[in-house]
This record gives C-alpha cells, sequence and structure tokens, in this order.
C-alpha cells in the first residue's frame, strides 16, 4: 500500500486527539500530535521564566529547546532536552502558553519542519490547527472536527478530572472560547478548514461514531 496523510483539523476540544490515536492504532499507522509540541515550547518558557507574549523573549530561547519525539503505536512521547514531557504538557497552564507560543511565526517555522520531517516515508494521521491547509497540504484525506463550544468544555472538565485538576466548568469554557479566538484570528496559519477538508461536528457524537464515521471517509480516498 502507498504511504497516505490524514490530516486532522479542529478547535480546542473538538476530540481530534482521541480519535486520532484510535485511528493510527486501527490502521497501524504513525500518529503524530503537533499541538503537544507548541504545549512543550510553552512548557519551557513557564519553567525558565520566559513570558509567553513576549516574542523577542520567546524567540530568544527557541534554540536552547531540543525536542525529541518518539512516535510510538498508540501514541507518541515526547523529550524536551532529554527529559519525557508527555504528561506534564497536558496541563490549562501548558495549553494556554501553547497557544501564546503559537502566534510567533519562528516557533511555527521551527515546529513545522519537525512535522514534516516525521511525515516522510511513512503513512501518518497528524492532528493540529494547519494541518490541512499547511503542514501536510497534499494529505490523501482532510478532516475538520468541530463541536459545540459546550459539549467541549464538557469534556475537556473529565479530561482534566482524569489528570487530577480540579476543574472549574465555567472558567473551563471561558479558557475554550478564549482559545478558540486566538487560534482563529492569528495571523500565521490560523486555525482554518481547508477547502478540501470534510468537516465533522461532533456534538453528541460517540468516539465510536467519530471513528467510524472517518474510517469510512479514509477508506472511500484510498480505495
Ligand atoms: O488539546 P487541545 O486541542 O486543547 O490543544 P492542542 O491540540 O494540544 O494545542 C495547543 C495549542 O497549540 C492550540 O491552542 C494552538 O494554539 C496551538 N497549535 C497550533 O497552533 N498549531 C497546531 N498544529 C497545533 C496546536
Amino acid at each position: 500500500m502507498k504511504n497516505i496523510a490524514v490530516a486532522v483539523d479542529g478547535p480546542a476540544g473538538s476530540g481530534k486527539s482521541t480519535v486520532a490515536k484510535l485511528i493510527a492504532k486501527n490502521m497501524n499507522i504513525v500518529y503524530i500530535d503537533t499541538g503537544a509540541m507548541y504545549r512543550t515550547v510553552g512548557l519551557y518558557c513557564i519553567e525558565n521564566g520566559i513570558d509567553t507574549k513576549n516574542e523577542k523573549a520567546v524567540c530568544s530561547v527557541l534554540d536552547d529547546i531540543k525536542m525529541d519525539i518518539k512516535a510510538q503505536m498508540g501514541g507518541q512521547t515526547i523529550f524536551l532536552n532529554g527529559v519525557d514531557v508527555t504528561s506534564k504538557v497536558r496541563t490549562q497552564e501548558a495549553g494556554r502558553a501553547a497557544s501564546d507560543v503559537a502566534v510567533i511565526l519562528a516557533v511555527r517555522e521551527k515546529l513545522v519542519q519537525i512535522q514534516r520531517n516525521m511525515a516522510k516515508g511513512t503513512s501518518v494521521i497528524m492532528d493540529g490547527r494547519d494541518i490541512g491547509t499547511n503542514v501536510l497540504p497534499k494529505a490523501e484525506v482532510k478532516i475538520f472536527l468541530n463541536a459545540s463550544v459546550e459539549e467541549r468544555a464538557k469534556r475537556r472538565v473529565g479530561e482534566l478530572l482524569a489528570l487530577g485538576e480540579n476543574p472549574d466548568f465555567d472558567e473551563v469554557k471561558e479558557q475554550i472560547r478564549k482559545r478558540d479566538e486566538n487560534d482563529t484570528n492569528r495571523k500565521h496559519n490560523p486555525l482554518r478548514k481547508a477547502e478540501d477538508a470534510v468537516e465533522i461536528d461532533t456534538t453528541g457524537m460517540t468516539i465510536d461514531e467519530v471513528i467510524d464515521k472517518i474510517s469510512d471517509i479514509i477508506r472511500e480516498k484510498i480505495s
């Protein structure tokens, strides 16, 4: 079978990573979580007292950030300067920092290069905000996942509870709304549905239903 690329984009909490991970497992292809890379840059800034809204300050430490990503069956492990930060980058704080540093062009260029290299010579499913529009514009399959803000906030609260955090629903909802605004309105590679992407509104759908729908689209495109 020839290598294929599946691009999955969408706003925070639309279910991208959950479904992309499971589809990767079912199809035996590599899963690449690009959000975790922006989160890792955000985490480095938090840990080193760098203001994530200060472009100059963030750019001045970019060369100090060495990121290694090991794509494995069922997920990916991410190392920041040799330390496994896979779980550490999942916090709300790292998510906010990620959204801040993601507006900076130099950050995006560094990470997009890593992402394109990882997709070379293998079949991948990659999730993020700009995969179908910018990172892999020639991807054979492009999916844009969406869901209402309420539903996405509910899902995010569940995730945070599982991580041992104590989230407040209204606060989480407001943060999701702000993150949508930030991601949609930024200058470089904003969150946008690619013209040739299939949009799926996952509000009220189960994970299995979303996976079935995407798997059908993939089968149809590659047959
Ligand atoms: O999991 P969640 O949807 O909350 O976020 P994520 O996918 O881990 O991404 C965190 C942040 O990184 C997003 O809010 C975006 O600002 C940024 N990001 C991006 O700009 N481009 C990507 N390809 C992936 C993430």
